[in-house]
């Protein structure tokens, strides 16, 4: 403010938006950590700090803004719309009519060191959707560093066959919000894996709406609960003529800020 009070704050963190093929659909800005000082809310201060963000996100040729808020009402003020689809899906802790974990041929692994192998592996094995962030390999293991994230592993003749995420931070606690694998009952398995493993009554797997129709219809099949969400919130840049369309848009958790 005017006596160089700092009381707003706000991040903008330049991504890129990839199809099937990997081709670029456009640069978006992820907006985070937004907060104004309690002390001096209400006064217009983020209105401004992000009208400031998006002068800039213009300057730099990004089409839009995405974030993350329950503060639907703050943000359509703001010019925010919901965009993507997503699923939220219930696995009980025990449940008989899933893959067992106990009947997996193979071995199931729980956080340690992961080779650059893995690495590009768990990428390759996550599913292929129409719209969603770029990722390198560099970027993933930086993020694989956040802590209280936990990152269970399924192996089939040293072969890893299925990942996921659970937790990352303070946020997606007991949420299962990446994952991939090759097949959907190693996947299943590893999530009766994980059920075993950790303190929770039911853990929920985040699913992209565009999930391959025979991939989704067996998630859901097997979920305790089933719930449909918009993926998050975006301020398109540019004029409605020159939109890329990003309705089938889903960003894995580990790049949600
Ligand atoms: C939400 C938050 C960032 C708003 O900051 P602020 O500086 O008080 O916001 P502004 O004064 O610029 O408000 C802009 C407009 O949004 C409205 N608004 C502010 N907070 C709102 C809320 N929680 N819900 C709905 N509308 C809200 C204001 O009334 C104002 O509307 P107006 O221009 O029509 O009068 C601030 O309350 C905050 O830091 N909250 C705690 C952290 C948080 O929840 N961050 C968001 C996480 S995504």
């Amino acid at each position: 403010n005017h006596n160089n009070r700092l009381c707003s704050h706000a991040n903008l963190w330049p991504r890129s938006i990839i199809d099937r093929q990997n081709r670029q659909k456009g640069r978006v800005g992820l907006v985070g950590n937004v907060a104004t000082d309690p002390d001096m809310q209400g006064r217009g201060h983020m209105r401004e700090l992000l009208s400031n963000l998006e002068d800039i996100a213009v300057r730099q040729n990004l089409s839009a803004l995405i974030l993350w808020s329950d503060l639907d009402q703050f943000y359509h003020k703001l010019g925010y719309e919901s965009v993507g689809q997503e699923l939220h899906l219930g696995f009980a802790k025990d449940d008989k009519n899933r893959p067992s974990s106990k009947s997996f041929l193979g071995q199931f692994a729980l956080n340690g060191e992961l080779s650059e192998d893995d690495r590009k592996a768990m990428l390759a094995l996550r599913p292929n959707i129409p719209l969603t962030l770029e990722r390198s390999v560099e970027e993933f293991t930086q993020q694989l560093t956040i802590p209280w994230l936990d990152c269970f592993r399924a192996y089939k003749n040293g072969e890893l066959v299925a990942y996921l995420l659970i937790g990352k931070g303070y946020d997606m606690v007991g949420v299962m919000h990446e994952w991939g694998a090759k097949d959907v009952n190693d996947l299943l398995a590893l999530i009766d894996y994980a059920a075993s493993k950790l303190p929770f009554e039911s853990l929920m797997l985040l699913v992209p709406d565009q999930l391959e129709l025979n991939w989704k219809s067996t998630l859901v099949g097997l979920s305790e609960s089933y719930e449909k969400h918009p993926m998050a919130l975006i301020k398109y840049l540019t004029q409605k003529q020159k939109r890329e369309d990003y309705s089938s848009l889903f960003v894995w958790g580990l790049d949600s800020i």
